[in-house]
This record gives C-alpha cells, sequence and structure tokens, in this order.
C-alpha cells in the first residue's frame, strides 16, 4: 500500500510541469463580518465560491474567547447559528478543501479584558480543559476540520524611527528604562503557550481534528513562541507578516507596511520586514514546508500634511494619522485592493481634484519593499494621502519569494478585500489568483 502510494507520488512529481517545486498551501482568510457590509464590500458565499477554486484551506473568521470561563465561543451568534454550516458544507463541493475556525484574530475586541487571551495561558491545564472541550463540540458541530489559534498576545510597541534631536538620548533611556519590553512575563507565558498548545493538539488529534496557528502582526515571535517545542503541535503556521507600521500604531510617520527586504537607512528597526521573520522561525528549526507567508489584500493609508513634502519617499515625515475611511470598507487608514485600485488615475477621475483627485502610483522596481500611492496635501494642506500596498503584481512577486525560501505557501488576509467583483479590471479575485498562479 505504502509503496504503491510512493510510485503514485512519484508519478506526480514526475507529471508536474517545471521542476521547480511548487508551493501547496493557498491558506484563504474569510472574515464572516464581510458578509454583513453593505453594497458592494458585501461578500456572499456566492462569490465566495470562485475563489475556493484557488484556496486550499478556508480560515473562517473569527470566534472569541469568554474571559472567565475561558470557552470558545461565536462572536455573532445570528450570523454563525446558519453561516457556519453555509460554510463547512461548501467542502461537499470542494472536496479538498479544510475549513478551520478562528479564535481571537483583531475580531475579538473586548475592551473590559484586554489582556484575556494571556490569561488563558496562564490559567493552567484545569482551567484550559475548557477552552479545548469547548472547542472540539463548536467545530465538531458544525463541520468544521480544525481550530486555528491567532491569540492576541501583547504586540511590540510602536516606535518613530525619524531620527529627531535627542533620539539617542532616548534610545540610551529605553535601554535602561526597559520601554522596548512587551511583556515583562514573556519567558512564562512562552512556556506556557507551549504547554497549552501541546494539550490542545493531542485532545484534537484524538477527535480528529487540526491544530494551525496564527502569528498576528506585530506579535513577537522571540517574545512568545518556542518555535522547537512547538512546531510539531501545528500542522500549518500563518506569519502575517504585514502591518509593521499602520497609521494607528504609527500616525506621525509613514513606511512600507510589509516589505519583503530590510531596509537600513534611516534607523529603521531590523525586524520589520518578512525575511527577517521567516527567517527568524527558519533558524529555529520551524520546517519550512509549515510555514505560510501572511499577505495582506488591503492597504494603509495615511494622511499626507504639507510639511510631508511632495516626493512621497518613505519614510514620509509628518503624516497625521490615518487617511479617511473607504467609501466601502468603511475603516480609517485601511483602503481594499478595489478601493485603492479606484484611486489610481483612470478615464473618470483624471480631471478629479481634492479628495477624488487621482493618486500617483509609485512601482517598487527592485520588487523588494512593495509599491506606494500618493497625492500630497494641497496648498490649504489638505486632502493629502500616502498608501502602501501589494497590488496583484507584488503579491505575485510575494509568491515567487515563497517558492524560493521553499515554504508551504501563502496565507491570504483576505478574500473580503480582494477585488472579489472585478470591479478594478473586470477579473475577480485578481490577488488570489496572481498568488496561485506564482506560488
Ligand atoms: C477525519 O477527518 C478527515 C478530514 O477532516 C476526514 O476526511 C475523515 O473522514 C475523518 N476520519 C474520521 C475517522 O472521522
Ligand atoms: C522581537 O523584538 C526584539 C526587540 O524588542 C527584536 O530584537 C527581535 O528581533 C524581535 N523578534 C522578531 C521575531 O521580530
Amino acid at each position: 500500500m505504502r509503496s504503491l502510494s510512493a510510485l503514485f507520488l512519484l508519478f506526480a512529481l514526475v507529471m508536474t510541469p517545471a521542476t521547480l517545486v511548487t508551493a501547496k498551501n493557498l491558506v484563504c482568510f474569510y472574515d464572516s463580518a464581510s458578509y454583513l457590509r453593505l453594497g458592494f464590500a458585501k461578500l456572499l458565499p456566492a462569490d465566495l465560491e470562485l475563489g475556493l477554486n484557488f484556496c486550499t484551506h478556508l480560515i473562517y473568521g473569527y470566534a472569541g474567547l469568554k474571559p472567565q470561563t475561558l470557552e470558545v465561543y461565536s462572536l455573532n451568534v445570528d450570523l454563525d447559528m446558519f453561516h457556519y454550516h453555509e460554510i463547512t458544507l461548501l467542502k461537499a463541493k470542494y472536496p479538498k478543501l479544510k475549513v478551520f475556525l478562528s479564535v481571537g484574530g483583531d475580531r475579538d475586541v473586548d475592551e473590559a479584558n484586554p489582556l484575556k487571551y494571556v490569561g488563558l495561558l496562564e490559567s493552567g491545564r484545569e482551567k484550559q480543559q475548557a477552552f479545548i472541550d469547548s472547542s472540539i463540540s463548536l467545530l465538531k458541530r458544525n463541520g468544521f476540520d480544525g481550530l486555528d489559534l491567532a491569540l492576541q498576545l501583547p504586540r511590540n510597541k510602536p516606535r518613530k524611527v525619524h531620527g529627531t534631536v535627542g533620539s539617542y538620548w532616548k534610545k540610551f533611556k529605553k535601554l535602561f528604562t526597559g520601554d522596548f519590553v512587551v511583556d515583562p512575563m514573556a519567558d512564562e507565558h512562552k512556556a506556557q503557550y507551549t504547554e497549552f498548545s501541546t494539550n490542545l493538539r493531542t485532545a484534537l488529534e484524538r477527535s480528529n481534528l487540526s491544530l494551525s496557528m496564527t502569528v498576528l502582526p506585530n506579535v513577537n515571535s522571540t517574545w512568545f513562541f518556542d518555535i522547537p517545542k512547538i512546531k510539531n503541535n501545528f500542522e500549518i503556521i500563518n506569519l502575517m507578516a504585514f502591518d509593521f507600521l499602520t497609521p494607528e500604531r504609527n500616525p506621525e510617520e509613514a513606511d512600507y507596511t510589509a516589505p519583503i527586504y530590510p531596509l537600513t537607512e534611516q534607523d529603521r528597526l531590523p525586524h520589520y520586514n518578512i525575511e527577517f521573520q521567516v527567517n527568524y522561525w527558519l533558524q529555529n528549526q520551524c520546517p519550512a514546508d509549515k510555514i505560510n507567508l501572511g499577505i495582506a489584500t488591503y492597504g494603509r493609508a495615511w494622511k499626507m500634511t504639507s510639511d510631508s513634502g511632495f516626493s512621497g519617499a518613505p519614510v514620509v515625515p509628518e503624516t497625521y494619522g490615518p487617511a479617511p475611511a473607504g467609501s466601502q470598507s468603511l475603516i480609517p487608514g485601511l483602503l481594499s485592493w478595489p478601493e485603492i485600485c479606484a484611486k489610481m488615475p483612470n478615464n473618470v477621475n483624471a480631471d478629479y481634484r481634492g479628495e477624488n483627485a487621482p493618486l500617483r502610483k509609485v512601482t517598487d522596481l527592485e520588487q523588494r519593499y512593495g509599491n506606494y500611492a500618493l497625492r500630497p496635501a494641497d496648498d490649504n494642506g489638505e486632502h493629502g494621502m500616502w498608501v502602501s500596498y501589494d497590488d496583484p503584481d507584488f503579491a505575485a512577486i510575494k509568491a515567487s519569494y515563497v517558492r524560493t525560501k521553499g515554504l508551504g505557501g501563502v496565507a491570504l488576509y483576505d478574500l473580503s478585500y480582494d477585488d472579489f467583483r472585478g470591479l478594478c479590471t473586470g477579473l475577480k479575485f485578481p490577488i488570489l489568483r496572481a498568488i496561485k498562479h506564482f506560488l
């Protein structure tokens, strides 16, 4: 039996057109909140289905954590009570698709309990059983194949990179005041995460369920993850290597939000890039084929002021926080790919002025850091905007990087911000398709 399947595998390899190794995973995140959006931003299962032709995994976001009992629960019962099944039933049509439920992410907003995920780690084996039992029953009842752990652990503290007078003094002071320490108990939490994920994995396995993990943007793996010890607990590991800077975290300056390679000029942090993050996991003995590189289908948009200049070359100084929300996604400082595309020069907007004037696109010819687009502030200091984003072309460059590194694949975040209606060029899911093509 075994030799037969080995033979088959060999056959499959020989039959692969290019001899280059191809990455196997295209993990698609599906934020179910997109079902409730209005207008063009509303993603219905019928729209989703087209995308599923390209995905190996669909990760349904998000379930939450009850801070007192530590149970996993639906954040929107009215929706999930039918939608969980609606989504997992799609497996009948796409038999190779695995559907996971993700807990945490940035959807489980709980202002009264901002540290509840740290509390989960600290609570000990007995109390964690409630997490384990409740997730298994939620998964089983609704036909999911597995759980994705996207725990909200303390984030890197944002730092202004631009040299200002006194910055050396500030650095010096930080070194001694420990201002850079994200979590004074990180060592304990790291050990607890190992134990917790090991128990969780054992229990899920017994129920024939899979476990994956997602490292959220700016959760620092050095602090929280003992990679050699946890790597076998997870079938796949999604590194959300984007949002290194955001207009909320870094209101006063704008920079590439998800560069592939480090930029050493201008005092930038050495770990705010994909290459560093991926190498960190590889150097800590994580098998390359478990790692999926996170790619965002949205861009981050800052407001440029009169003092930000006209060139737009990052680091862009003197920005003023998030740019106004997009007309569909409605989140300040975030623009979905179709929203960004609509702001590029086209036949319609060529003569527009003010807040509707087109942005100027700057393509990264080196293919290392990402593209950006801008509209310098006008004479009154208004309507300035600077956006860092991955368009289908740059997403393809990242997919090629994934293949060159021999990684498992890509984790796309998320389907609802890709152009699933084909508003930009007529092609639906252009980012997803570009990635699939280049993996
Ligand atoms: C285990 O799960 C896989 C995929 O989710 C499924 O195909 C298989 O039938 C399951 N096996 C059992 C014994 O339930
Ligand atoms: C975590 O942060 C520290 C600085 O506080 C940095 O030196 C380290 O490289 C970071 N690790 C990762 C994986 O980003």
